[in-house]
C-alpha cells in the first residue's frame, strides 16, 4: 500500500463517520481518487467497476464530459444564490425540461436537494393540498417494504423496511399495502387483484390523504418487483377515492426501468413525482418534486398560510441544475434509449440463468438496467460477516458491488461494456461457490 493511501485511512478512521456503516466492525475501504466512466481508481492505481452507480446515481457513467463542462461553465458565471425573491436560467430551463419529459405541461417543480427531501416535499403537498380545501385527510398508505429514505418523514414511509427500527415514534399516520412480488417465471394476477381490493378497502373511508411506492422496483428493500397490473390498479383506486398518488422514482427515474419514467409504463399520470439520484448524472445532490397544476392551484391565495412553508439553503442550486440539464440531454437522446436496450439484453442473457445455475438463489429478475437475485432464506443475514465476506470477496477482483439483505444485483451505469457484465456473473458465481 502507498504511503499516501495508508495515511488516508488511518485520517479517515481519525475523523469521519461514514453512513450505514458499523464502525466497530473493521472492514475495507476502497481510497477512491478518480472515476471515468463505469471505473473508480483507488491511490494505487487500481481498476474497479461501479456496478452499482455509485448508489444508482452515477447513471451516464463517471465524470461524464458533458455534465463536467456545463457544471465548470456555471460554477464561473453562477454559483449560488437564494431561491426565495430570485430565480435564474438554469433553474427556469430544468424545470420546463422536466415537466415535458414527464408529460406534466401545467404542472410545477419545486427544488430540493436528495431523495429524502424530495419526498418531504410531496409529502407536505399532499397533506396540505387536502387541508387546504378544507378536507382533513392525515393517513398516506406506503408499500409495504419500500424505502424513501432517512429523514424522519420518509423513514415513516419507509419503516416496513426494517432500517428505521431504532426510531419507533415518527409523527406520520401511515399505513402499509402488501404488495405482491413478481420475479421471472412468477406473475400472480390473482394476487394482484387481492392487493388492489384491499388497498381500495383501506382508503374507502375518505380519510388516506396519498399513496407512495417506488414504481415497478423497490430499491433499498431488496430490488423486489411487482407488477405494472398492480401498480395501474393502485392509482385507479387511489384516483376513484380523491387520493393522491406519489410516484418516488428516485431510484426508477431516467431509464433505469427501460422508460424514462417507470409511471411511463402505465396510461394513467400521477399526481407527484419525486425525482433525484441520476438528475444531475451523479455528479451534484439535487432533487425535485414535480406537482400537477391542480395541486400547485389549491396553494394558491391572498394569504401565507396557504403557501408551501418549505425550503432549504441549496435550494435549484444553479451548477447542479446546469448539471442536470446535461444529464436529462443526455437521457434524451436516442443513443442512450439504445445503450439501455442492450444493456437489458446483456443482462437478461447473462445475469438470469444464474437462478438455474445454482441452487442456493432464487428469484432471478431483470428490468431495464436492473438485475437481482435473492440468496436462499437462512443462507445469510444481513450485515452479517459472510454478507462481509462476499462485499471484500468483489473488492477484491475490482468490483463495486453491495448486496442489499440477501439480494445480490447490478444497477451499472448505462454505458458499461458488455465484458464487464460478463465478468461481474462469472465472479458472483464464483462467490456463490466460495461462500453459500
Ligand atoms: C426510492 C428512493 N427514495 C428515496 C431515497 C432517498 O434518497 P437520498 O438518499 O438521496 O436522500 C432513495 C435512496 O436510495 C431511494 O432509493
Amino acid at each position: 500500500m502507498n504511503t499516501h493511501k495508508s495515511s488516508l485511512l488511518a485520517r479517515d478512521a481519525k475523523a469521519v463517520w461514514h453512513p450505514f456503516t458499523q464502525h466497530g466492525i473493521p472492514s475495507r475501504l476502497l481510497t477512491a481518487s478518480r472515476a471515468e466512466g463505469c471505473y473508480i481508481y483507488d491511490a494505487d492505481s487500481n481498476r474497479y467497476t461501479d456496478l452499482i452507480s455509485s448508489w444508482w446515481v452515477s447513471i451516464h457513467g463517471h465524470s461524464h464530459p458533458a455534465v463536467v463542462e456545463a457544471i465548470s461553465k456555471q460554477a464561473a458565471t453562477l454559483d449560488h444564490v437564494l431561491f426565495a425573491g430570485a430565480t435564474h436560467e438554469p433553474a427556469v430551463q430544468l424545470a420546463e425540461v422536466l415537466l415535458e419529459m414527464a408529460g406534466m405541461t401545467a404542472g410545477k417543480v419545486f427544488y430540493s436537494d436528495d431523495g429524502s427531501t424530495a419526498v418531504e416535499v410531496a409529502i407536505k403537498m399532499a397533506l396540505q393540498f387536502h387541508s387546504n380545501q378544507g378536507d382533513i385527510r392525515e393517513r398516506i398508505i406506503a408499500f409495504s417494504g419500500g424505502y424513501h429514505g432517512d429523514t424522519f418523514g420518509a423513514m415513516t414511509l419507509g419503516r416496513s423496511s426494517h432500517f428505521f427500527d431504532k426510531f419507533p415514534s415518527t409523527a406520520l399516520d401511515v399505513q402499509f399495502l402488501d404488495v405482491p412480488e413478481v420475479w421471472e417465471g412468477l406473475d400472480d394476477e390473482d394476487a394482484d387483484n387481492l392487493a388492489i381490493a384491499q388497498f381500495e378497502e383501506m382508503i374507502s373511508d375518505g380519510k388516506c390523504a396519498a399513496v407512495i411506492f417506488e414504481p415497478l422496483v423497490q430499491g433499498a428493500g431488496g430490488m423486489k418487483f411487482h407488477s405494472g397490473r398492480l401498480l395501474q390498479g393502485v392509482v385507479d383506486a387511489a384516483k376513484r377515492h380523491g387520493v393522491l398518488v406519489i410516484a418516488d422514482e428516485i431510484m426508477t427515474g431516467f431509464r433505469r426501468t427501460g422508460k424514462i419514467f417507470a409511471t411511463d409504463w402505465l396510461e394513467t399520470s400521477v399526481d407527484i413525482l419525486c425525482l433525484s439520484k441520476g438528475l444531475s448524472g451523479g455528479m451534484l445532490p439535487l432533487a425535485v418534486t414535480l406537482a400537477q397544476g391542480y395541486i400547485y392551484d389549491a396553494f394558491l391565495g391572498e394569504t401565507f398560510d396557504r403557501a408551501l412553508a418549505h425550503g432549504h439553503s441549496y435550494t435549484g442550486n444553479p451548477i447542479a441544475c446546469a448539471g442536470a440539464l446535461a444529464s436529462m440531454k443526455l437521457v434524451n437522446d436516442p443513443q442512450t434509449a439504445a445503450t439501455c436496450d442492450a444493456l437489458t439484453a446483456t443482462l437478461r442473457r447473462e445475469f438470469l440463468p444464474l437462478g438455474e445455475r445454482f441452487g442456493q438463489l432464487e428469484h432471478a429478475r431483470v428490468i431495464g438496467g436492473i438485475a437481482a437475485i435473492d440468496i436462499k432464506p437462512g443462507l445469510i443475514e444481513y450485515g452479517s460477516s459472510v454478507s462481509r465476506s462476499m462485499q471484500e470477496f468483489y473488492l477484491d477482483r475490482g468490483l463495486v458491488l453491495r448486496p442489499v439483505g440477501r439480494t445480490i444485483y447490478l444497477m451499472p451505469p448505462y454505458a458499461i461494456d458488455e465484458a464487464e457484465i460478463i465478468r461481474a456473473c462469472e465472479i458472483i458465481g464464483e462467490s456463490v461457490r466460495t461462500f453459500l
